[in-house]
């Protein structure tokens, strides 16, 4: 029996090459060594605010672009978290298990509540207990997730035992795994922040489905120094960021790409290396233009992963319900 791995991922912002190299890609080669569950989580999109039809749209377009990647619908469930009504339903009961100290200590929360005063939303505070359900739903082993979710599926194992205290044996206790190679990709115009989705400017990150003349141009923008050689130097994040960003792509080490590019200029390097992002991406993109080529398909392929996730759902929730006492 293999073990079962379950993510999630927020049909928000733009899909990046931070994503794709540190997490999504994984996930793609995981596939075989696990039982796996993925799922666009858009019940959690909604715990900010979100334009209806934007929402809609990037629901497929995420969906789709983790086909692209090589997430394969039929060695591995892929569907929407709205569609299995069961995500919510066990989000209830488990948020009269979590006692309010827990939530508090969410450093996520912390953070957004801070930018968005009054405005957060009760939803922004539970969305721990709907992450929660997600992967208990499941009987899920494994958590591939990046550093700041870790702190959810440690909330998810305690409430899973709280639950198990008081109940008997019902939940499985999840793992989170961090993936410790993957490098942690810089913003292109500020080296020192993290690529992020949430980010405004229009080249700070490069974006799975950007154009070559829109790689090119973001690349060849990027915040350099005022040196020359083409080193990986960590005391330089600019040429240190577009140096490990070719090395995830191309899988050479430090010294191949340092002697290639010796005597060479941050203009020669940065052409080269736009290249290698370009066809980096091709493949993929090729993927996507495929699959969004014809009409309803990507509907019909979120359908069947619903299909085959509910009746898992189902069967957890049932057990939940009777030990707790409703209906
Ligand atoms: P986020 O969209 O920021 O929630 O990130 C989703 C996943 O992508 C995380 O689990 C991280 O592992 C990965 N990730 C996000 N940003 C980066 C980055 N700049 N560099 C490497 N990995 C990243
Ligand atoms: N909170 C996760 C993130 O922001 C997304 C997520 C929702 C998730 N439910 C999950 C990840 C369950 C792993 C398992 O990245």
């Amino acid at each position: 029996m293999k073990k079962r791995v379950f993510s999630g991922i927020k049909p928000t912002g733009d899909i990046h090459i931070g994503n794709y190299l540190g997490a999504n890609r994984h996930w793609a080669a995981m596939q075989d060594d696990y039982d796996n569950i993925f799922c666009v989580v858009d019940l959690h999109a909604i715990t900010e605010p979100q334009d209806p039809a934007l929402l809609k749209g990037r629901i497929r377009e995420f969906a789709g672009l983790l086909m692209a990647i090589g997430i394969d619908p039929e060695r591995s469930i892929l569907f929407v978290q709205s569609h299995v009504h069961e995500h919510s339903e066990l989000a209830w009961i488990l948020n009269c298990f979590i006692p309010m100290g827990w939530m508090y200590r969410m450093t996520q929360f912390k953070e957004k509540a801070e930018q968005q005063r009054e405005q957060v939303s009760v939803g922004l505070f539970d969305y721990p207990s709907l992450m929660a359900a997600d992967i208990l739903l499941y009987r899920t082993d494994v958590v591939p997730v990046g550093e700041d979710q870790k702190q959810h599926v440690e909330l998810t194992r305690d409430v899973a035992q709280r639950f198990n205290n008081i109940y008997g044996e019902t939940f499985v206790l999840p793992e989170p795994l961090i993936p410790d190679v993957g490098a942690r990709i810089m913003g292109l115009d500020d080296p020192t922040k993290k690529m992020s989705g949430s980010e405004e400017g229009a080249g700070h990150a490069i974006n799975l489905l950007d154009s070559p003349d829109m790689i090119r141009s973001k690349i060849m923008k990027a915040t350099t120094d005022s040196k020359r050689d083409i080193l990986f130097d960590e005391s330089r994040p600019g040429i240190f960021n577009l140096l490990s960003i070719y090395q995830t792509f191309t899988g050479e080490d430090n010294k191949q790409i340092e002697s290639r590019f010796e005597g060479k200029g941050y203009s020669d390097f940065k052409k080269a290396l736009a290249e290698v992002a370009i066809e980096g991406l091709r493949p993929l993109q090729e993927r996507y233009k495929e699959l969004t080529g014809e009409p309803g398909r990507i509907d019909s392929i979120l359908a069947k992963g619903a299909e085959k996730a509910r009746p898992l759902a189902e069967k957890m929730l049932a057990e939940v319900q009777k030990k707790v006492g409703l209906g």
